[in-house]
């Protein structure tokens, strides 16, 4: 794989940031997007345009079909049985939303128990409060190990009689420790639990199948897949998409309207209220082609490969403390240097070119448990090199010099 020829293919690497060359470790936050997905919503905003699902005329007729022809192609990549599986969402936060928002009006009752992790991004733990407020569930957190791990083990000691759901990231955003999901699905519904994954980091980097996870309901970022802001995916099994209430009312989800009675429409209709992300649905399918062209399991490799490299580098690199060590890691080192904040090392950084994220990363939780108000992170995408990586061990060391260190 020639990542130097990948790296053609995103115009911001053309860019001089600040005078520098960009390195860019910042994907876990958001992926720079490829010139093929830029240039689609050009050409449907220039060529092509029209809302989707409602005119008759020829341009609505195209644009839906090329909307659903999106739908049919995140069906396949993530291998759900049925494209009315495939729900469009403005992101993944919204599709946990809507997941809590309709189990909750019809599923969970006062005193059911909801079993998420200490490593939840708050989109998958702020949904579940409200419920806490609203319904009087409880949550409950299954903890770290100190590998920045979530164990079978560790799940299986947190379900109680009281467990209907557990939430899960599939790839910590923070420890980048990959979840064993596949089996905590096997276990959860030996029991009668729905699970519900947070799929916004597992979605870029994993392979995807649905059918083989069988996980029910699975939330993808697609600004994060090299695809637009703007928009997610909520994959949910048909029986568990059919039977729940919608989310939103308006336009695009109804049936029939009376003044008395309102039916709504079928799948996916009946989630997809208003006017949706038209052009970045439309993109979204070259950020697939994009994916699919290099192939997933060449992204594992490479990814993997780089990650490797880093852990080294920054375990070598004495004063700065990695945060977690799982034996399945996905691409994101975190880090702490003692004695200097994160967003001093990220401000330092910066004016080397090299961006990375500093802060909780929307992950209080798990940094109260680790004792510490932030953190800094560097994470990988398809486009990184080990030089990059080196970069970023040689901006460090120049952070150092400035504290003293
Ligand atoms: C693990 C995780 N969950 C949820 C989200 C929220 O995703 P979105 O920006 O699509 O709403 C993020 C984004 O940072 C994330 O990393």
């Amino acid at each position: 794989m020639n990542i130097d020829q990948i790296k053609k293919e995103f115009p911001i690497f053309d860019e001089k940031i600040q005078n520098n060359d960009l390195v860019y470790l910042d994907s876990a936050n958001s992926s720079q997007k490829p010139k093929i997905v830029v240039d689609r919503i050009n050409e449907f905003y220039t060529k092509q345009f029209s809302n989707v699902g409602r005119s008759v005329h020829y341009l609505a007729v195209a644009a839906t079909n090329l909307y659903e022809n999106t739908r049919s192609s995140v069906q396949k990549y993530i291998n759900a049985k049925d494209t009315n599986e495939i729900v469009f969402t403005k992101g993944a936060t919204e599709a946990l939303n809507l997941v809590a928002n309709t189990l909750g009006q019809s599923y969970l009752q006062e005193g059911d128990e909801v079993l998420i992790t200490e490593l939840e991004h708050h989109s998958n733990y702020v949904p579940w409060h409200f419920l806490r407020k609203s319904k009087n569930i409880k949550i409950n957190f299954a903890e770290i190990n100190e590998e920045g791990e979530i164990t079978l083990e560790e799940i299986e000691s947190k379900i109680t009689p009281k467990t209907k759901l557990i939430s899960i990231t599939h790839l910590s955003n923070v420890t980048g420790a990959i979840l064993p999901v596949k089996e905590i699905t096997q276990l959860a519904h030996s029991k009668g639990i729905i699970v519900v994954v947070d799929g916004c980091q597992g979605a870029p980097h994993l392979k995807l199948d649905m059918q083989d996870l069988d996980c029910d309901f699975y939330a993808i970022s697609c600004h994060k897949m090299y695809g637009p802001t703007g928009l997610g995916v909520l994959y949910g099994k048909k029986k568990w998409l059919e039977e729940l209430p919608p989310y939103q009312g308006g336009g695009g989800m109804i049936n029939e309207v009376k003044k008395d009675r309102i039916s709504y429409g079928e799948l996916p209709n009946k989630y997809e209220a208003g006017t949706m992300a038209t052009a970045q649905v439309i993109a979204f399918d070259q950020s697939i082609k994009f994916l699919e062209s290099i192939g997933i399991e060449n992204v594992m490799k490479h990814e993997a490969d780089l990650v490797e490299y880093g852990q080294e580098l920054l375990q070598k690199n004495n004063s700065v403390k990695l945060i977690g060590n799982p034996k399945h890691k996905g691409g994101v080192l975190s880090f702490t240097i003692e004695g200097v904040h994160p967003h001093d090392i990220a401000t330092i950084l910066d004016e080397d070119g090299v961006a990375i994220r500093a802060g909780h990363h929307c992950c209080q939780i798990l940094h109260d448990k680790l004792n510490i108000p932030a953190s800094a992170r560097a994470s990988v995408g398809i486009y990184n090199t080990k030089e990059d990586l080196d970069q970023l061990n040689e901006s460090i060391n120049n952070c150092k010099k400035i504290f003293n260190l």
